[in-house]
């Protein structure tokens, strides 16, 4: 961690959110058309397991939540451990 360029992480991580909104944007549109196509559906849960779980979530777990709980919060009850939450129920539904 100590050579983990803070601004860079922090912009990654809201440059991975953008492309996570436009996603939830495409599942939207898939679910209201009337047409589901089960092809595109698996495309969009390789995204979220390959990419949102396996490179965001772990960039979070790995470097972000551990540099935000040092000193600052007791984990439990914190922001962190609703995080954590966020990300277990993220993995089940997925
Ligand atoms: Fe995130």
């Amino acid at each position: 961690m100590a050579n983990t360029n803070v601004e860079e992480l922090v912009n990654n991580l809201m440059n991975n959110h953008e492309v996570i909104r436009a996603s939830l944007g495409i599942l939207d549109r898939m679910l209201n058309s009337g047409k589901l196509n089960t092809h595109d559906v698996g495309k969009l849960l390789d995204f979220y397991e390959q990419f949102v779980d396996g490179c965001h979530h772990v960039k979070e777990e790995e470097i972000l939540f551990p540099a935000i709980n040092m000193g600052l919060y007791p984990f439990e009850n914190s922001p962190v451990s609703i995080m954590v939450m966020d990300h277990g129920i993220f993995r089940y539904l997925t």
